[in-house]
């Protein structure tokens, strides 16, 4: 896929760039309102094509040995380092990041491919003698081995277009898996030249397709597609769920929505907290399902807090993605008013600014609301934008309260010098991961990631991504 295709990309199908038969054809708009690019709209029919060949691939595939598969895999996280400029610069003007972010997402992409291979060579499978019961069972042996579980379908979201698309294909890819990759429409041309650096490093044709199209026209085909045994989700809550619900017996894994809490008692190191939390709250404007969604602050410290982040918040750069700005326009003007909504409500009930609210077009100004109260919407909404809820509370155990009683339970972070309090605290909350002393975040990529709740169901990281992928095959020997 040369430069000059970029405004007319085709799509990834039995490993040849094709065009679509329908010529239709999806805009991909920038934040800033720029055309940048055209994808094809693919039509049901393409899909059935692009599936049809999968099973076949797939069980070739798997007999491939693992060193290979690996082989092909770091060549590939090798390709993604060659051309990361190239990619990083489509990931800044697709999805509004700024480009040292951009770039980063490549890098971190590479590692986690290069993770993956290891990782991969290590899933063994065990062996069993069954002469625990009693009876008749002492001559039997149990080979258990792990095998891939045939056709993952891969749905990724729009912030991390190539980091969150290949989290899903590597590993489903080192053991034994096909892939249909659906990204986000926003976000596809990105995928798609990761896709690309992957056919270079030797795909075998087919093992691979990338549909693109809106997730609203062919994606509940996709997901109640009779050729796919496994789907691996990641995007907003609403969307997890009806694909859940469709998806009927095929195992899911769903990275899903937060409201991540930052709790902050009062024996805290302040400026630290301050750092972590606007570093969490504001990177790549608050579009990522880790941002800190919301502080719950002890009283004592509140006013020490909020001196701390405003200045902290005034340091950050606000502007355009090509200018290395932290706070850029936002995925698109649907986010934006959802967003200023918001901040509007909140302001209505009585918040306190504590930084000068503006909006242009898409681009909101980083916002930390002050005496935020449970009757305003951004207690308990996701904004996925630039905007932080301080809620002052009188005791730990209103902190823990607050913080479980949203629908979403993904990570939360808990700043304090005493441990013990930490700890306590950490095993009361419904989340996934408590992050003590530090921000919330998904890596290191090795690390389990899972929400509770509405958060998700399954887990990712790279070994139990692996394991999602592939099931238990038990051959018994009777001696
Ligand atoms: P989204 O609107 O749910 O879209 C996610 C993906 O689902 C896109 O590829 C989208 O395609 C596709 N899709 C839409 N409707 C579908 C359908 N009916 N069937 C199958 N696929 C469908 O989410 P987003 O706006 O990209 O991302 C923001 C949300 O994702 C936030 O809520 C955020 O918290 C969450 N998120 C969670 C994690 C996590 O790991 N927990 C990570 C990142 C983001 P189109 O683009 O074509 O609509
Ligand atoms: O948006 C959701 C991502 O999984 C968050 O990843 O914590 O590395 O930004 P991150």
């Amino acid at each position: 896929m040369g430069q000059e295709t970029m405004v007319d990309v085709g799509f990834q199908l039995t490993g040849d760039w094709l065009q679509c038969s329908s010529k239709r054809r999806l805009e991909i708009v920038s934040p800033q309102g720029e055309v940048i690019g055209r994808v094809p709209a693919m039509t049901r029919e393409e899909v059935d094509r692009a599936l049809s060949k999968s099973r076949r691939v797939q069980k070739e595939w798997a007999k491939v040995p693992l060193y290979e598969r690996g082989q092909i895999l770091l060549t590939w996280a090798d390709e993604l380092i060659k051309r990361s400029d190239e990619i990083a610069d489509m990931i800044m003007k697709e999805v509004g990041k700024k480009k040292s972010s951009a770039k980063d997402e490549v890098t971190r992409t590479a590692d986690l491919i290069r993770y993956t291979v290891e990782e991969g060579k290590r899933i063994h499978g065990e062996m069993m003698k069954g002469d625990s019961f009693q009876g008749g069972s002492a001559g039997k042996v149990a080979i258990i081995e792990r095998e891939a579980l045939g056709l993952v379908l891969a749905i990724s979201p729009f912030n991390y277009p190539v980091n969150l698309s290949a989290a899903k294909l590597a590993p489903a890819l080192i053991s034994g898996n096909a892939v249909v990759l659906k990204p986000a429409t926003q976000g596809s041309i990105s995928a798609l030249l990761m896709a690309d650096a992957l056919m270079t490093a030797g795909l075998p044709k087919g093992v691979l397709h990338v549909v693109t199209g809106r997730g609203s026209e062919i994606g509940d085909w996709l997901v109640a597609h009779p050729a796919i045994d496994m789907i691996s989700f990641t995007g907003g809550t609403k969307t997890g769920q009806d694909i859940a619900r469709k998806a009927g017996m095929i195992p899911t894994v769903l990275e899903l929505g937060g409201k991540d809490p930052a709790i902050v008692l009062e024996d805290a190191d302040v400026e630290k907290a301050a750092g972590q939390i606007v570093s969490g709250a504001f990177s790549y404007s608050g579009q990522r399902c880790t941002a800190i969604k919301r502080v719950l602050v002890m009283e004592e410290v509140a006013d020490q807090l909020v001196e701390q982040i405003q200045k902290k918040v005034e340091g950050l750069r606000v502007g355009l993605p090509e200018d290395d700005a932290d706070v850029t326009p936002l995925i698109d003007s649907a986010s934006a008013d959802f967003v200023h909504s918001l901040i509007l409500d909140a302001l209505e009930k009585g918040a306190v600014s504590r930084t000068e609210y503006r909006k242009e077009g898409n681009l909101i100004s980083p916002t930390v609301l002050d005496h935020v109260t449970e009757e305003m919407r951004v207690s308990w909404e996701e904004p996925f934008g630039p905007v932080l809820p301080i809620i002052r509370v009188t005791s730990e155990q209103e902190a823990v309260e607050t913080a479980n009683q949203s629908e979403y339970g993904l990570q939360a972070s808990v700043f304090t010098k005493n441990m013990d309090k930490a700890f306590s605290i950490a095993s009361q909350l419904d989340v996934g991961t408590v992050q003590l002393n530090g921000k919330t975040e998904r890596g290191p990529d090795h690390f389990p990631f899972l929400g509770v709740k509405k958060s998700g169901a399954g887990v990712q990281g790279v070994r139990k991504s692996i394991e999602s992928m592939t099931r238990e095959k038990v051959t018994v020997l009777n001696l």
